[in-house]
C-alpha cells in the first residue's frame, strides 16, 4: 500500500477566538499501487487539507499517517523532506513555475538536491523525455510569461514527475484552466498514471475528470464517502 490514512481529524482555530472548527472527522483512507482517485465536494469542505495532509504538508490534529508503510509522525524534518521529495509529486491549480526560469529549467529544479552526477544526467534525460511527451520541447527554453496556461500547466505535471514519484497529488490542477485545455490535461494525467506507475489523487470541480479515475470519493460535513 502506498500510503494508508487512519482515523484523521483536523481542528482549526478561528482567528481571534479559541472555537475550534471540525474540517475532517475521522477519515480513513487507502491508496494502492497506481490507483486513481478523485476527491470532489463543496468548496470549504477540506479537501485542500486532505490531500496536504496526505502529502505531509499539513499535519492532522489526531489521527496517522502511513507513506510506503512508514509513520510520518515518526520521521524528523529531515527523513519527510526526503520522502516528499522522492516519494511524492504535487500539481496545484496555480502552476507555481518561477518566472526567472526558463520551462526546462523549472522543470529541472527538483534535481537540485541531488548530488549524484550519474543520477542527474538520468533525471536530465527523463526531464527531456517527458518535455517531449507533453508535446512542449519547442518551448523549453521559454520563460512562463511566454508560455500559455495550458503549456505551463503541463510544465508543472512534468515538474511534480521528474524525481519519479508513487504519487500524485493534484488540488483542482484544471481549475484554471479553458475546457479545451482541462480536458486536454485530464487526459494527460490518466495517461501518465499508466506510463509512469504513478497513483493519482486529484481534488478537482470537473465531473469529467474525477470519471477518468477509478474511485471517486465525495467530502462532505467532515466524512470522505465513495460516491
Ligand atoms: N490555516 C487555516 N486556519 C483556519 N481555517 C482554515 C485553514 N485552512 C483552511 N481552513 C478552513 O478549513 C475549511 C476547509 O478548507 P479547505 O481544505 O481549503 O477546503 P476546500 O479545499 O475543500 O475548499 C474552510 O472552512 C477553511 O476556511
Ligand atoms: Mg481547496
Amino acid at each position: 500500500m502506498l500510503a494508508d490514512l487512519q482515523h484523521i481529524t483536523k481542528y482549526y482555530k478561528q482567528p481571534g477566538s479559541d472555537i475550534l472548527t471540525m474540517v475532517l472527522d475521522d477519515i480513513s483512507l487507502q491508496i494502492n499501487e497506481n490507483e486513481r482517485i478523485a476527491i470532489v465536494g463543496p468548496s470549504g469542505s477540506g479537501k485542500s487539507t486532505l490531500l496536504n495532509i496526505l502529502g505531509t504538508l499539513d499535519k492532522p490534529t489526531s489521527g496517522k499517517v502511513f507513506l510506503d508503510g512508514l509513520p510520518i509522525e515518526a520521521l524528523d524534518d529531515n527523513s519527510l523532506a526526503g520522502i516528499r521529495n522522492s516519494f511524492i509529486g504535487f500539481v496545484f491549480q496555480m502552476h507555481h513555475l518561477l518566472p526567472q526560469l526558463t520551462l526546462l529549467e523549472n522543470v529541472l529544479l527538483p534535481l537540485l538536491p541531488q548530488k549524484d552526477k550519474t543520477a542527474q544526467k538520468l533525471a536530465q534525460e527523463r526531464a527531456i523525455h517527458l518535455i517531449d511527451r507533453v508535446g512542449l520541447t519547442a518551448h523549453s527554453k521559454k520563460y512562463p510569461s511566454q508560455l500559455s496556461v495550458g503549456e505551463c500547466q503541463r510544465t508543472a505535471v512534468v515538474r511534480a514527475l521528474i524525481n519519479q514519484p508513487r504519487l500524485l497529488l493534484a488540488d483542482e490542477p484544471t481549475g484554471s484552466l479553458d475546457a479545451a485545455n482541462a480536458d486536454q490535461l485530464a487526459n494527460l494525467l490518466s495517461e501518465l498514471n499508466q506510463e509512469q506507475n504513478v497513483a493519482l489523487v486529484i481534488v478537482t470541480h470537473s465531473l469529467e475528470l474525477a470519471g477518468k479515475m477509478d474511485k471517486i470519493y465525495q467530502l462532505h460535513e467532515g466524512k470522505l464517502v465513495l460516491a
